[in-house]
């Protein structure tokens, strides 16, 4: 299990800018190089409304855009929860790019009540994300929104 407390505190260090693009490939990188059994990581963004376009990201080349309506990181970006899925292959509404992913986090990072985007995980490993990486996850996605001026293009 990785420790979340001092990943969020050495996240936090290395986010020494405000510039939200900097500090989401910083972001995804510290993720796929600290956590372990991840094969996908990154964002993506609502830049026209109710469509998630592909941002910063570690992993293969990815599915793009994903609209509201598709997808685990849809639902994500709808729901405004975050979606935890312990084997891909049980959810039918699941947009494989990676045929290798089995479990997948998917977090919607909001910003004054506007879905910004959301930040996907995915893992081969059916259950890899549990509870606490859930909200491990969920408090290294709260320091990048916390460094980063989420408003700029
Ligand atoms: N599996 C995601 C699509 C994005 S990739 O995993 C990078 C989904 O169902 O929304």
């Amino acid at each position: 299990m990785a420790n979340y407390e001092l990943l969020a505190r050495q996240l936090e260090a290395l986010l020494d800018t405000r510039d939200w693009l900097t500090n989401a490939a910083q972001t995804c990188a510290f993720i796929m190089q600290e956590v372990p059994q991840l094969n996908w990581v990154g964002f993506y963004l609502q830049r026209e409304p109710e469509l998630l376009s592909l941002g910063p990201f570690q992993g293969k080349p990815a599915c793009n855009p994903i609209p509201f309506d598709k997808g685990v990181c849809g639902a994500a970006a709808r729901s405004r929860e975050t979606q935890r899925v312990e084997d891909v292959h049980a959810v039918a509404d699941h947009i494989a790019c990676d045929a290798d992913s089995r479990a997948e986090l998917v977090i919607p990072i909001l910003v004054a009540e506007r879905v910004w985007g959301v930040l996907d995980l995915d893992s081969p490993f059916p259950e890899r994300f549990g509870k606490e990486d859930q909200s491990g996850i969920e408090s290294l996605a709260q320091v990048f929104v916390q460094a980063s001026d989420l408003n700029q293009t």
